[in-house]
Protein backbone atom coordinates (compact mmCIF):
# COMPACT_ATOMS: atom_id res chain seq x y z
CA UNK A 1 0.00 0.00 0.00
CA UNK A 2 1.05 3.51 -1.15
CA UNK A 3 2.53 5.29 2.28
CA UNK A 4 2.38 9.19 2.85
CA UNK A 5 3.87 11.52 5.14
CA UNK A 6 1.52 14.22 7.00
CA UNK A 7 1.60 17.53 6.56
CA UNK A 8 2.62 18.67 9.86
CA UNK A 9 5.12 15.15 11.19
CA UNK A 10 6.14 13.75 8.81
CA UNK A 11 4.59 10.48 10.09
CA UNK A 12 4.33 7.83 7.45
CA UNK A 13 0.54 6.80 7.14
CA UNK A 14 -1.63 4.52 4.75
CA UNK A 15 -5.04 5.65 2.02
CA UNK A 16 -7.09 4.78 5.14
CA UNK A 17 -5.49 6.83 7.63
CA UNK A 18 -5.07 9.21 5.52
CA UNK A 19 -9.07 9.50 4.88
CA UNK A 20 -9.43 9.89 8.61
CA UNK A 21 -6.82 12.41 9.03
CA UNK A 22 -7.91 16.13 9.75
CA UNK A 23 -7.36 18.78 8.00
CA UNK A 24 -6.19 20.93 10.90
CA UNK A 25 -3.14 20.37 13.45
CA UNK A 26 -3.81 21.97 16.39
CA UNK A 27 0.07 23.22 17.58
CA UNK A 28 1.42 20.35 15.34
CA UNK A 29 -1.22 17.95 16.83
CA UNK A 30 -2.77 15.63 14.22
CA UNK A 31 -5.49 13.88 14.69
CA UNK A 32 -7.64 10.98 13.04
CA UNK A 33 -11.10 11.57 12.90
CA UNK A 34 -12.74 8.24 13.90
CA UNK A 35 -16.10 7.33 13.89
CA UNK A 36 -17.45 6.96 17.07
CA UNK A 37 -18.89 3.36 18.07
CA UNK A 38 -22.11 2.07 16.78
CA UNK A 39 -23.88 1.63 20.62
CA UNK A 40 -22.43 4.66 21.37
CA UNK A 41 -24.18 6.58 18.93
CA UNK A 42 -27.72 4.69 19.41
CA UNK A 43 -27.66 5.07 23.04
CA UNK A 44 -26.70 8.80 22.57
CA UNK A 45 -29.78 9.41 19.89
CA UNK A 46 -31.92 6.54 22.19
CA UNK A 47 -30.91 9.47 25.38
CA UNK A 48 -32.44 12.22 23.20
CA UNK A 49 -36.04 10.21 22.41
CA UNK A 50 -35.98 9.34 25.54
CA UNK A 51 -35.78 12.74 27.21
CA UNK A 52 -38.09 14.42 24.22
CA UNK A 53 -40.79 11.44 25.61
CA UNK A 54 -40.34 11.95 29.25
CA UNK A 55 -40.46 15.80 29.12
CA UNK A 56 -43.98 15.91 27.24
CA UNK A 57 -45.24 13.11 29.56
CA UNK A 58 -44.23 14.75 32.97
CA UNK A 59 -45.08 18.37 31.63
CA UNK A 60 -47.36 18.46 28.95
CA UNK A 61 -49.20 15.21 28.93
CA UNK A 62 -50.22 15.41 32.56
CA UNK A 63 -48.43 12.60 33.82
CA UNK A 64 -48.39 12.48 37.77
CA UNK A 65 -46.08 15.28 39.49
CA UNK A 66 -43.38 13.82 42.17
CA UNK A 67 -46.18 15.73 44.95
CA UNK A 68 -49.16 14.58 43.11
CA UNK A 69 -47.34 10.57 43.13
CA UNK A 70 -46.02 11.28 46.87
CA UNK A 71 -49.90 12.46 47.76
CA UNK A 72 -51.08 9.30 46.57
CA UNK A 73 -48.68 7.27 47.78
CA UNK A 74 -49.55 8.71 51.53
CA UNK A 75 -53.30 8.36 50.60
CA UNK A 76 -52.55 4.64 50.13
CA UNK A 77 -50.06 4.01 53.27
CA UNK A 78 -53.16 6.05 55.09
CA UNK A 79 -55.31 3.30 54.37
CA UNK A 80 -53.35 0.66 55.56
CA UNK A 81 -52.96 2.64 58.81
CA UNK A 82 -56.83 3.27 59.24
CA UNK A 83 -57.10 -0.45 58.21
CA UNK A 84 -54.53 -1.36 61.15
CA UNK A 85 -56.22 0.92 63.52
CA UNK A 86 -59.57 -0.35 63.29
CA UNK A 87 -58.17 -4.05 63.63
CA UNK A 88 -56.62 -2.74 66.79
CA UNK A 89 -58.80 -0.30 68.03
CA UNK A 90 -56.52 2.37 67.90
CA UNK A 91 -54.60 0.51 70.21
CA UNK A 92 -51.36 2.79 71.47
CA UNK A 93 -48.81 0.50 72.25
CA UNK A 94 -46.98 3.90 74.68
CA UNK A 95 -50.05 4.36 76.25
CA UNK A 96 -50.51 0.31 77.43
CA UNK A 97 -47.02 0.02 78.36
CA UNK A 98 -47.39 3.32 80.66
CA UNK A 99 -50.49 1.67 82.04
CA UNK A 100 -48.35 -1.54 82.81
CA UNK A 101 -46.26 0.59 84.98
CA UNK A 102 -48.87 1.41 87.21
CA UNK A 103 -49.87 0.37 90.84
CA UNK A 104 -52.06 -2.69 91.45
CA UNK A 105 -52.00 -3.25 87.94
CA UNK A 106 -52.29 -7.21 88.22
CA UNK A 107 -55.03 -6.88 90.80
CA UNK A 108 -56.97 -4.61 88.19
CA UNK A 109 -56.24 -7.16 85.44
CA UNK A 110 -57.55 -10.13 87.84
CA UNK A 111 -60.75 -8.56 88.92
CA UNK A 112 -61.90 -7.05 85.32
CA UNK A 113 -61.13 -10.87 83.86
CA UNK A 114 -63.48 -12.24 87.06
CA UNK A 115 -66.09 -9.93 86.78
CA UNK A 116 -66.16 -10.40 83.08
CA UNK A 117 -64.31 -13.49 81.33
CA UNK A 118 -63.94 -16.26 84.03
CA UNK A 119 -67.26 -17.06 83.46
CA UNK A 120 -66.30 -18.80 79.97
CA UNK A 121 -62.65 -18.41 80.22
CA UNK A 122 -62.58 -20.20 83.42
CA UNK A 123 -59.58 -20.23 86.51
CA UNK A 124 -56.44 -18.73 85.07
CA UNK A 125 -57.52 -18.88 81.23
CA UNK A 126 -57.72 -22.88 81.34
CA UNK A 127 -60.87 -22.59 79.40
CA UNK A 128 -64.57 -23.57 78.81
CA UNK A 129 -67.12 -22.27 77.26
CA UNK A 130 -64.41 -20.22 75.72
CA UNK A 131 -61.10 -21.43 74.60
CA UNK A 132 -58.03 -21.95 76.54
CA UNK A 133 -55.69 -18.66 77.02
CA UNK A 134 -52.91 -20.38 78.63
CA UNK A 135 -51.64 -22.80 75.49
CA UNK A 136 -50.08 -21.97 72.78
CA UNK A 137 -53.17 -22.53 70.11
CA UNK A 138 -55.51 -19.35 69.23
CA UNK A 139 -58.29 -19.47 66.64
CA UNK A 140 -58.79 -15.30 66.17
CA UNK A 141 -55.19 -13.86 66.15
CA UNK A 142 -52.44 -14.64 64.13
CA UNK A 143 -50.10 -13.04 66.86
CA UNK A 144 -50.23 -12.26 70.60
CA UNK A 145 -48.99 -8.59 70.61
CA UNK A 146 -50.48 -6.68 73.15
CA UNK A 147 -52.80 -4.49 70.09
CA UNK A 148 -53.73 -7.68 68.09
CA UNK A 149 -55.66 -8.89 71.25
CA UNK A 150 -56.62 -5.78 72.06
CA UNK A 151 -58.41 -5.33 68.63
CA UNK A 152 -59.78 -8.91 69.19
CA UNK A 153 -61.10 -8.40 72.42
CA UNK A 154 -63.06 -5.43 71.59
CA UNK A 155 -64.44 -6.81 68.69
CA UNK A 156 -65.19 -9.97 70.00
CA UNK A 157 -66.76 -12.50 67.95
CA UNK A 158 -70.29 -12.88 68.78
CA UNK A 159 -70.96 -15.53 66.00
CA UNK A 160 -68.80 -17.65 67.60
CA UNK A 161 -69.81 -16.70 71.55
CA UNK A 162 -66.99 -14.40 71.75
CA UNK A 163 -69.23 -10.91 72.79
CA UNK A 164 -67.39 -7.52 71.49
CA UNK A 165 -66.10 -5.87 74.73
CA UNK A 166 -65.86 -2.62 72.81
CA UNK A 167 -69.01 -0.79 74.80
CA UNK A 168 -68.60 -2.74 77.95
CA UNK A 169 -65.39 -2.04 79.22
CA UNK A 170 -63.09 1.20 80.08
CA UNK A 171 -60.16 1.60 77.23
CA UNK A 172 -58.14 1.00 81.13
CA UNK A 173 -60.41 -2.23 81.93
CA UNK A 174 -59.56 -3.84 77.87
CA UNK A 175 -56.20 -3.06 78.88
CA UNK A 176 -56.85 -5.27 82.09
CA UNK A 177 -57.76 -7.84 79.84
CA UNK A 178 -55.15 -7.52 77.64
CA UNK A 179 -52.72 -8.01 80.64
CA UNK A 180 -54.28 -10.95 82.00
CA UNK A 181 -54.01 -12.44 79.06
CA UNK A 182 -50.81 -12.13 78.07
CA UNK A 183 -50.06 -13.12 81.90
CA UNK A 184 -51.82 -16.31 81.84
CA UNK A 185 -50.47 -16.71 77.99
CA UNK A 186 -48.11 -19.97 77.62
CA UNK A 187 -48.84 -21.01 81.42
CA UNK A 188 -50.40 -24.43 79.18
CA UNK A 189 -52.98 -25.13 81.99
CA UNK A 190 -54.64 -28.36 81.62
CA UNK A 191 -58.48 -27.17 80.64
CA UNK A 192 -60.04 -27.30 77.47
CA UNK A 193 -58.25 -29.03 75.11
CA UNK A 194 -55.66 -27.03 72.33
CA UNK A 195 -57.72 -25.27 69.07
CA UNK A 196 -57.04 -23.17 65.99
CA UNK A 197 -53.30 -22.95 64.70
CA UNK A 198 -50.16 -23.23 67.04
CA UNK A 199 -48.49 -20.16 67.33
CA UNK A 200 -44.88 -19.67 67.79
C1 LIG B 1 -69.88 -15.66 76.88
C2 LIG B 1 -68.62 -16.35 76.93
C3 LIG B 1 -67.36 -15.51 76.85
C4 LIG B 1 -66.99 -14.47 77.65
C5 LIG B 1 -67.76 -13.82 78.76
C6 LIG B 1 -65.65 -14.09 77.20
N1 LIG B 1 -65.24 -14.89 76.17
FE1 LIG B 1 -63.49 -14.77 75.22
N2 LIG B 1 -64.08 -16.23 73.94
C7 LIG B 1 -65.29 -16.91 74.05
C8 LIG B 1 -65.38 -17.85 72.95
C9 LIG B 1 -66.51 -18.82 72.68
C10 LIG B 1 -64.20 -17.67 72.19
C11 LIG B 1 -63.82 -18.43 70.92
C12 LIG B 1 -64.36 -17.71 69.75
C13 LIG B 1 -64.13 -18.46 68.47
O1 LIG B 1 -64.13 -19.68 68.47
O2 LIG B 1 -63.92 -17.78 67.45
C14 LIG B 1 -63.41 -16.66 72.88
C15 LIG B 1 -62.18 -16.23 72.44
C16 LIG B 1 -61.36 -15.37 73.16
C17 LIG B 1 -60.03 -15.04 72.80
C18 LIG B 1 -59.28 -15.54 71.59
C19 LIG B 1 -58.84 -16.95 71.79
C20 LIG B 1 -58.38 -17.60 70.51
O3 LIG B 1 -57.95 -18.74 70.58
O4 LIG B 1 -58.45 -16.97 69.46
C21 LIG B 1 -59.56 -14.19 73.76
C22 LIG B 1 -58.17 -13.58 73.82
C23 LIG B 1 -60.62 -13.99 74.68
N3 LIG B 1 -61.71 -14.71 74.28
C24 LIG B 1 -60.51 -13.17 75.76
C25 LIG B 1 -61.59 -12.85 76.56
C26 LIG B 1 -61.56 -11.85 77.59
C27 LIG B 1 -60.34 -11.02 77.97
C28 LIG B 1 -62.80 -11.79 78.12
C29 LIG B 1 -63.30 -10.87 79.19
C30 LIG B 1 -63.17 -9.46 78.92
C31 LIG B 1 -63.59 -12.79 77.45
N4 LIG B 1 -62.85 -13.41 76.49
C32 LIG B 1 -64.90 -13.07 77.75
C33 LIG B 1 -66.25 -16.77 74.98
C34 LIG B 1 -66.25 -15.77 75.95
Amino acid sequence: MNRKETKANNILINEEEEKLLLDHNYDGIEEFDYPLPAWWVWTFIGGIVFAAGYIYFYNYAGAPSLKDEFKQEMAAIEKVREEQRKLTGNFDEADFKTWQQGENVDQLAASVYEENCLSCHEEKGKGDIGPNLTDAYWINVQDTNPGTLYGFILRGNEDNGMPAWEDMLSKEELYAAVHFVLSVKGTNIPGKEPQGEKLP
